[in-house]
């Protein structure tokens, strides 16, 4: 997500201190050390400006919202977003700037319930594939930090990348427990929370491609 350099960004995010974690500790500390409360970690990456992490946290008040983003006057957003809903914000919401190729050095092994990626960038040329977060270096990563059993949870307008995901789910032998071409006409639709990228998607006509895989 490209975007122009904020005004008064280190400010900003200074401002929402109280949901940010702030360099997080290597070696990794527990994530539940983030919360007044111990719950299920669920962990989102590349957030954008925030609204699916600001909706599942409302919505599932029994489970601990983590989101990551990487460029941080995008996560400004994301996090003044979440200020502002402070009827809604519960204390099971935190952000993190930060890369996902530093998963494993912030979340200890097996901290993690549940991993989003909502409308991650395609890099459709060919050899960008790497930095694609279905990329089975990345997978790695998520089967450290992911419970037993741990899923994640794919959504992408892009057939492309949906279909290598698929191949790199296939070629690390996980389980592919849910996978729909359509999300919106699916028996999902009704419990799915949307974020910026799939709204505007959907309002121009274009399908949700949609998997969860088990680890
Ligand atoms: C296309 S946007 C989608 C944003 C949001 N998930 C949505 O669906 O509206 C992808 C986001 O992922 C972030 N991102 C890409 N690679 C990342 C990485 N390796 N670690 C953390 N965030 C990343 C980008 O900065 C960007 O904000």
């Amino acid at each position: 997500m490209r975007m122009r350099r904020k005004k008064h960004g280190a400010e900003r995010i200074a401002a929402c201190s109280e949901i940010l974690i702030e360099n997080p500790q290597i070696p990794a500390i527990d994530p539940q050390n983030y919360f007044s409360e111990k719950r299920p970690i669920h962990l989102e990456i590349g957030c954008g400006k925030g609204d699916f992490a600001v909706g599942m946290a409302a919505k599932n008040p029994d489970k601990n919202f983590i989101a990551m983003e990487r460029v941080s006057d995008v996560a400004c957003l994301a996090l003044e977003k979440a200020m502002a809903a402070k009827e809604l914000r519960p204390d099971n919401l935190r952000f993190l700037i930060g890369d996902a190729k530093n998963l494993t050095e912030w979340f200890p092994a097996h901290s993690i319930e549940c991993l989003y990626l909502n409308f991650s960038d395609p890099w459709p040329k060919k050899g960008y594939a790497k930095r694609r977060l279905t990329h089975r270096g990345f997978l790695e990563l998520y089967r450290t930090v992911l419970c037993e059993h741990g899923i994640l949870k794919l959504k992408t307008d892009n057939e492309g990348l949906f279909d290598f995901s698929l191949e790199e789910f296939e070629a690390l032998g996980l389980t592919v427990e849910w996978q729909t071409r359509d999300l919106h006409r699916s028996e999902k639709a009704c419990d799915n929370v949307m974020t910026e990228y799939e709204r505007n998607f959907s309002e121009r006509g274009q399908v949700i491609y949609s998997a969860w895989v088990r680890f």
